[in-house]
């Protein structure tokens, strides 16, 4: 145990010999020379020189010591399955996947896309890319054919690796036809998919270019791949994420900081430790998932659950029965998962015996006092650590971390700027530095930016700079575009977005991409998606729009009907995430005299508060409308 306050302030003034320390937990084919180079802000190149590979510290490098012990638990409620392998087993589990895309061409730098459900076989895929140094992209099985086609031709994949379906709540939802849909609106075609048959929905593979993967595997049952060493900066994979404008931005992330942070935090932040059990109820096409479901856990040699299915099914106690059937250690969620659970019988959070768990995690949306009392109740006192950061960042900025000095959490707050983050609150106008306890700024980071974080927009490095890099006063800083505030200890308080993303029930969504979705239905004209507050979700997307013809919409009935068609259309291109949850067909929209939209001013009354200063709104009963329509 140390002190919190000089580990923290040894990570800044001390930054190279720091992490260099760190740099230790991982082995290297190749000993970095460099620990930093920032020559050329805002680009920073971690461990450089050094030579790895991710899928060697996360599987290979634990055989000597656990082979026989459990690495992934696979757990799906959706088709009663449970199956546990080995770090042996995994090891030629990701060699055979490794094999397959070898057949198919792919070496180092190539981009496969994963576009599969919570199956064993996509920790497979993900980890037998970076086996090879190809870059994997990861697109969450929510989305639908519009948004994996932007990401598709974004990445340009030489592989995709799917799987027939997914399931959710007992109902089947097919990825093929979605998947077939986005190859043929994107521009880029992939030479190859590699398709994983659950034998849960009937598809036609596509001839010349559909591989099965059961045919492939069996081809490669002792296959030997030797890991591809790869420079510390090499790219290990791209994720997309929403920003402000409607193309999402491909986060890249290196290889070799993102293995030392991630091994960093394994101890400090998640008191993990090898041989035990981390339970990560996420999904991997977020990065809550990459990071916490597969990477950080195998790196720290534990066993990890990667679990398809509801919290509440069968029943609302599933997950605390894993905890005592797998003696979970460390359990990692969201903030909305655990609302869904406080609607169930309280009874059930004590039914399990939880003693192996030490800490429940929570992460990507606030955490409201409600929840956090009764989950920190409901399991007799167990920390609950409420941690905060985004997919660019790729592991936490804030959280306590208890494994460097153990400190009390407090309700509302994601704790306090972790190591290697050099957290400063900005004045939004000025730029000035807010030094001062409780006052509202933007959340930054003073560069560089630590390792695990990104490392630019996938081939855009202009994108980055512009969209993330802001020079204040002597400063080049990294805006999360986030608000926050700093309490005297130390703890922040995280006060919501400074652009349009809106976080639904841990997702994190553009309304720009909605809008634009559901600009494309035939009868709107315009439209403005705002984010309002919702007791179970966090927020929920919610829809004003001018419909092009309204001569059929006199009666509530023949709105009803456009709604749901305009929900359709967003369903079928982004997404039932991104449905907003009401679509409400207004004349005006309101907006400032020189013809900007004020999104601020319809959420403020969307959700029932005071829109404040109006003086340059155009025209005012734009905005009574909405206030109307919503009280309605
Ligand atoms: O607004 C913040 C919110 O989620 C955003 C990042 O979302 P995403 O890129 O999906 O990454 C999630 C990784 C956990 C942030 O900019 N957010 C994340 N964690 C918290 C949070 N808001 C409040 N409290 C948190 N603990």
């Amino acid at each position: 145990m140390g002190n919190f306050a000089d580990f923290h302030a040894r990570s800044i003034n001390d930054r190279d010999a720091f992490w260099a320390e760190h740099a230790k937990r991982v082995e290297w084919k190749v000993q970095p020379k460099q620990i930093c180079d920032y020559s050329n802000p805002p680009f920073a190149k971690w461990f450089v020189g050094g030579e790895t590979n991710l899928c060697h510290n996360a599987v290979d490098r634990h055989l000597a010591e656990r082979a026989d012990q459990p690495a992934l638990i696979f757990v799906s409620t959706e088709t009663d399955t449970e199956k546990t392998y080995t770090y042996r087993e995994l090891h030629a589990e990701v060699q055979r996947m490794a094999a397959i895309l070898q057949d198919q061409g792919v070496v180092k730098g190539d981009r496969v896309l994963i576009y599969m459900p919570m199956i064993a076989e996509a920790a497979f895929a993900m980890l037998a890319c970076v086996r090879l140094g190809a870059i994997h992209s990861v697109v969450f099985g929510g989305f639908a054919s519009h948004s994996l086609a932007t990401r598709i031709e974004d990445a340009s994949p030489k592989v995709i690796i799917s799987a027939d379906a997914g399931s959710r709540g007992g109902k089947v939802v097919p990825y093929k036809p979605l998947l077939d849909d986005a190859i043929k609106l994107s521009a880029h075609k992939p030479a190859k998919v590699i398709m994983v048959d659950r034998q849960l929905a009937a598809f036609t593979p596509v001839a010349g270019r559909d591989l099965d993967y059961a045919t492939e595997r069996a081809k490669h049952m002792d296959a030997v791949v030797p890991c591809e060493w790869v420079e510390s900066t090499h790219p290990s994979y791209t994720l997309y994420t929403s920003g402000t404008t409607g193309k999402p931005k491909g986060v890249q992330r290196d290889t070799g900081g993102y293995t030392v942070a991630l091994a960093a935090s394994m101890p400090h932040v998640f008191e993990g430790k090898p041989g035990g059990t981390f339970f990560c109820t996420s999904d991997i096409g977020w990065v809550v998932g990459h990071s916490y479901i597969i990477y950080g856990p195998l790196i720290g040699g534990m066993a990890t659950i990667l679990y398809e299915g509801l919290p509440i099914r069968p029943d609302g106690g599933i997950w605390w029965s894993l905890v005592e059937k797998y003696k979970v250690n460390v359990m990692f969620s969201a903030p909305t998962a655990i609302r869904v659970l406080k609607k169930q019988d309280p009874a059930l959070l004590t039914k399990y015996d939880l003693s192996s768990l030490q800490a429940l995690f929570l992460a990507g949306e606030p955490l409201d006092e409600p929840t956090a009392k009764w989950i920190s109740e409901g399991l007799n006192g167990k920390a609950i650590i409420d941690n905060y950061w985004q997919t660019e960042t790729g592991w936490p900025i804030l959280s306590i971390c208890n494994g460097v000095e153990k400190a009390p959490s407090k309700f509302g707050s994601p704790g306090k700027a972790i190591y290697g983050y050099n957290v400063k609150l900005v004045d939004d106008q000025t730029g000035e530095e807010l030094t001062g306890a409780n006052q509202k700024g933007v959340l930054t980071i003073e560069g560089p930016l630590p390792p695990g974080n990104l490392q630019t927009i996938w081939g855009d490095d202009a994108r980055f700079v512009k969209t993330y890099w802001k020079t204040v006063p002597n400063k080049l800083v990294y805006s999360t575009f986030d608000w926050a505030v700093r309490d005297e200890d130390g703890y922040f308080f995280i006060l919501g977005r400074t652009d349009d993303v809106i976080n639904v029930a841990g997702h994190r969504l553009g309304t720009r991409e909605i809008e634009e979705s559901i600009s494309s239905h035939p009868n709107v004209a315009e439209v403005a998606v705002v984010g309002v507050a919702d007791q179970l979700k966090g927020q929920v997307a919610m829809a004003f729009a001018i419909a092009k013809d309204t001569s059929g919409l006199t009666d509530a009935a023949a709105r009803l009907k456009l709604e749901g068609e305009v929900m359709k259309v967003v369903d079928s291109q982004l997404g039932a995430v991104a449905r907003p949850s009401r679509v409400f067909f207004v004349s005006a929209l309101p907006k400032t005299r020189s013809g900007k939209l004020l999104r601020r001013a319809i959420q403020a009354v969307a959700e029932g508060r005071d829109p404040g200063d109006l003086t340059t709104m155009d025209d005012p009963a734009a905005l009574q409308q909405i206030m109307e329509l919503v009280k309605a």
